[in-house]
């Protein structure tokens, strides 16, 4: 396994959840479970993981929710940032910090990027007709806006696209705009803006994701490079009172410009890296991430977030560098780093159907870890999870899942083999002289360190579960087959090589299995004798910034005291009594779930 002077440093950057609203099980799905996967398999290799996000509290998607909920936006944020953060430490997500975009160290980080930006030339104001609402004089986002396709006539066209010819549009083409919020016709007035100069990036950005081929996701890279064909400059300042304000004399005190959200969140994870490094003492310790050539960077989130982090996130980073088709030289923060791999998962829909929480086809995080076990739920997201396309969750499947594979496989092997060692001496046996079949099993469970270790550094997390359940598999069959209760008076001697052997696979399928199923992970080592922590997680905290209001900010000690490999247990050590390690679930739990779920097509 990796020692420590060939540890790598690596930044995972899950996608930021807007706080304006409980996050549901399809959110979780995408950004959240397989970045805490990978994360938790990379420290355990050895490496340093530096893992950061936390809520997006800025723009329209914030400003409309506490316009509906009569809040401002701020209140808005503040009841959301607490709700998210803490179903996140709930799933267990290892953050080393989860922060939020309202912080002034935020402000400040991004308001750097934009100078450097402005200064290395691909930054430029520009006047352009926006949509207006008359009622609320704010600006009306172009996906807001709905109307008849010029091209095609469809009536529910959307002011940036059309969803029927698959268009690309601009509000001005739509024929009887409407606002979307309140129906109203939007009135166009001509704004400045500042506009980020994506087509001086087309060259630097195809040779940087061609040099990708091969490694990551074959449909984020396709993706990724179509995008090139159609770059154009992209606004990234709003007409809008909440945001980070523009870093320009008479721009910084206006109240009605900000800059453009997406602009803002994305520069979360380098900002959250700094933050970090001030909380951790250290105030350059970010650096080792983002500045070193070597470190690497794997950005998880769902498909709709792709082109913000494989096309205008990069491109933010080689402008501020320098390395566009401008020149220009890094600002104060150096040379930053570009994503090895943006790992983008596909859509989940629920039963059938797209979630929705205005038509009730939704389960969130808070009420399913209310019912069920999160290790429950982060098995099905690894094994059944949309990692290559769309898939549906059914609650049918869930129940079948959680059933057979945990609890009568996985559960089931850690029952029989410490109930029975702990009934027949209540420590580890010794071994005896080893058999075929022995080895062969164990030589089987040592070998799957490798092959799902190379799985999850892929993020192919299907695979890698699967695989560390068939050590569990063939563990199970291996105990049915030396049938160890048959010998406890013919040879006693025997039946405490096979307990050893299985209780070593056991400790082995633990390790496995800890990247997927932390909660009982820990179970199984205090089961099989084990103290302290084997896997660690995160808590929530109160931090401020000095004179500023606190927040709450998620963060934990996961330095793994194990490594990614197979530890000789040590016979003599006391077993507990097992408890069980999952709970079955009643089939009646499917009807009553999909009674929950409303049902009413057109009310979205
Ligand atoms: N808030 C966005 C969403 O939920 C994701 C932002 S990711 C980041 O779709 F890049 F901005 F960080
Ligand atoms: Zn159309």
């Amino acid at each position: 396994m990796s020692s420590a002077s060939s540890a790598k440093h690596i930044l995972t950057a899950p996608a930021w959840p807007y706080a304006n609203g409980p996050r549901h099980i399809g959110h979780v799905s995408g950004f959240a479970l397989p970045s805490d996967m990978f994360s938790r398999y990379q420290r355990m290799v050895g490496n340093k993981v530096l893992m950061v996000s936390g809520t997006d509290e800025h723009g329209t998607p914030i400003q409309v929710q506490a316009d509906k909920e009569g809040v401002s936006a701020r209140e808005l944020a503040d009841r959301y940032n607490r709700v998210i953060a803490t179903d996140l430490v709930n799933l267990g997500m290892s953050y080393d910090l989860f922060t939020r975009t309202t912080t002034r160290n935020h402000y400040a980080v991004v308001q750097e990027m934009f100078t450097t930006l402005l200064n290395n030339g691909y930054i430029f104001p520009k006047t352009t007709l926006g949509a207006i609402s008359p009622s609320t004089g704010r600006t009306l986002p172009d996906r807001y806006i709905e109307g008849t396709c010029p091209i095609c006539s469809y009536p529910h066209a959307r002011g940036d696209q059309c969803d029927n010819c698959g268009n690309q549009l601009d509000p001005t083409d739509l024929i009887n705009p409407v606002s979307r919020i309140n129906g109203e016709t939007p009135v166009f007035v001509e704004q400045e803006h500042y506009f980020l100069d994506l087509p001086a990036f087309t060259e630097a950005l195809g040779s940087w994701l061609q040099s990708k081929s091969g490694q990551w996701r074959p449909n984020v890279l396709k993706f990724s490079l179509n995008l090139l064909d159609d770059l154009h400059p992209r606004a990234i300042t709003r007409d809008l009172d909440w945001g980070v304000p523009v870093p320009l004399d008479g721009w910084r005190d206006r109240p009605d410009k900000r800059i453009y959200v997406w602009f803002d969140a994305v520069i979360g994870y380098l900002s959250a890296s700094v933050e970090w490094a001030r909380r951790s003492g250290d105030p350059d310790a970010w650096r080792a991430w983002w500045n070193a050539p070597d470190a690497e960077a794997y950005y998880f989130m769902g498909k709709d977030n792709i082109v913000f982090h494989s096309e205008i996130w990069p491109a933010m980073l080689l402008g501020y560098d320098g390395r566009g088709a401008k020149g220009g030289a890094p600002g104060p923060l150096g040379n930053l780093s570009l994503p090895s791999e943006v790992v983008s998962s596909e859509y989940l829909t629920m039963e059938g159907k797209k979630f929705s929480s205005s038509r009730q086809v939704v389960i969130y995080v808070r009420d399913f870890l209310a019912r069920y076990d999160v290790d429950a739920l982060r098995y099905y997201v690894a094994v059944a999870g949309p990692e290559n396309q769309d898939t549906d969750f059914t609650w049918s499947e869930f129940v079948r899942r959680n059933n057979d594979e945990l609890v009568a496989t996985w559960g089931n092997l850690v029952n029989r083999a410490v109930s029975f060692a702990a009934r027949n001496g209540g420590e580890i046996p010794a071994a005896g002289a080893l058999t075929d079949a022995d080895h062969a099993l164990l030589q089987n469970s040592r070998a799957a360190f490798a092959a799902v270790g190379e799985h999850l550094s892929h993020s192919r997390f299907k695979f890698a579960i699967t695989e560390a359940m068939r050590t569990v598999s063939e563990a199970n069959k291996y105990f049915s087959e030396q049938a160890p209760w048959k010998l406890r008076e013919s040879d006693p001697e025997r039946m405490k090589t096979i307990l050893h052997v299985t209780l070593q696979v056991v400790a082995d399928a633990k390790t496995l299995l800890t990247p997927f199923l932390p909660r009982s992970s820990q179970a199984v080592h205090e089961m099989l004798g084990g103290v302290g922590e084997w896997s660690g997680g995160p808590r929530l905290d109160t931090v401020d910034e000095e004179g500023g209001p606190s927040y709450p900010v998620i963060t934990g000690d996961y330095d793994a005291a194990f490594r990614w490999d197979s530890h000789p247990i040590a016979a003599g050590t006391p077993l507990a009594v097992p408890t069980p390690l999952f709970t079955k679930l009643d089939t009646s739990v499917v009807d009553e779930e999909i009674a929950r779920l409303g049902d009413q097509p057109g009310q979205d």
